[in-house]
């Protein structure tokens, strides 16, 4: 695989990051996973506009421009000859020489890092058609989720926890309503309205996010932006989730309970196809 690294494309294993970089040291960094479909990236610009923020929140100078990220994404595409996969992306604050919790001072270079991952028939997943099974946890991660740090301890913690009970992923929940996935924005579909948690700094404002409930509301869904509980989803008619990587993913069961039938829902099924169908 070739990776690119500070203005190079290398093989990977000739790609080096210092052991001092604040991201290793300090999780002092930014990350955006985009989608490659058939070549195509998917809602490029959208996850360029969040990095932009993510990166002015933490008072990381942004070191690229929108178009350069563009250039590199589409040289990685080319030079894996990826068709479906995905891009990537991460920028740290850089490496100062020494250890300090103090941000080093502002000429300290940034560092980025992308790659790409190769997954093919992405778009045509198997668990699609039968859904993701979750259980609910505690969400005890910091509260700035709506910047996109590339500490992922407690996610990954969650996502551990799942597996071990033998399901795909897991709602954190906060104040006994859920906040969101491990690594998705989490809607439950009730009389045929789409609910989902308001943007806040309590959850990552998802790309995929904006453009479902886009395309919902183009399709004269109803829509509402409110936080819900576990039981409300376990009553409801349907659940799901979205991200960059997963797009629409059916939820049939929530701690062991089944969502409506416990079959893959009309909506989740009817979004999915739209959000393939629009950003391909
Ligand atoms: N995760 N919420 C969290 C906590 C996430 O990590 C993600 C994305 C999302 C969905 O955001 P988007 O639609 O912009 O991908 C919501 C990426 C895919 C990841 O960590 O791999």
């Amino acid at each position: 695989r070739t990776v690119y690294v500070n203005g190079e494309f290398l093989p990977e294993d000739q790609a080096h990051v210092s052991i001092f970089d604040r991201g290793f040291l300090m999780a002092d960094g930014v990350y955006e996973v985009v989608s490659v479909l058939d070549g195509k990236l998917l809602d490029f610009a959208g996850h360029m506009a969040r990095l932009e923020r993510s990166l002015a929140e933490l008072q990381i100078p942004n070191p690229l421009s929108a178009e350069e990220y563009l250039a590199i994404h589409r040289d990685l595409v080319a030079r894996n000859e990826i068709t479906d996969g995905l891009v990537y992306l991460q920028v740290t604050r850089g490496n100062p020489g020494d250890r300090d919790f103090a941000y080093p001072s502002a000429d300290t270079p940034q560092t980025v890092v992308m790659f790409t991952q190769s997954k093919p028939g992405l778009a045509d997943a198997p668990a699609a058609r039968t859904g993701w099974k979750v259980i609910s946890v505690e969400d005890l991660r910091w509260h700035r989720r709506d910047i996109k740090t590339v500490q992922l301890l407690y996610p990954s913690m969650a996502k551990m926890e799942a597996k071990a009970r033998g399901v795909d992923d897991a709602w954190l929940v906060e104040d006994g309503k859920v906040t969101e996935g491990t690594s998705n924005n989490a809607y439950i579909v009730k009389d045929g309205k789409i609910i989902t948690r308001q943007l806040s700094q309590d959850i990552l404002h998802g790309i995929t996010r904006a453009a479902v409930l886009r395309f919902a509301r183009e399709a004269q869904m109803q829509v509402e932006e409110r936080s819900f509980t576990i039981e409300e989803a376990q009553s409801a008619d349907e659940a799901f989730v979205t991200s960059a990587s997963a797009f629409v993913m059916p939820v049939v069961e929530v701690d062991g309970q089944p969502v409506g039938t416990g079959q893959v829902g009309q909506v989740a099924t009817r979004l999915r196809e739209i959000y393939l169908e629009e950003s391909r």
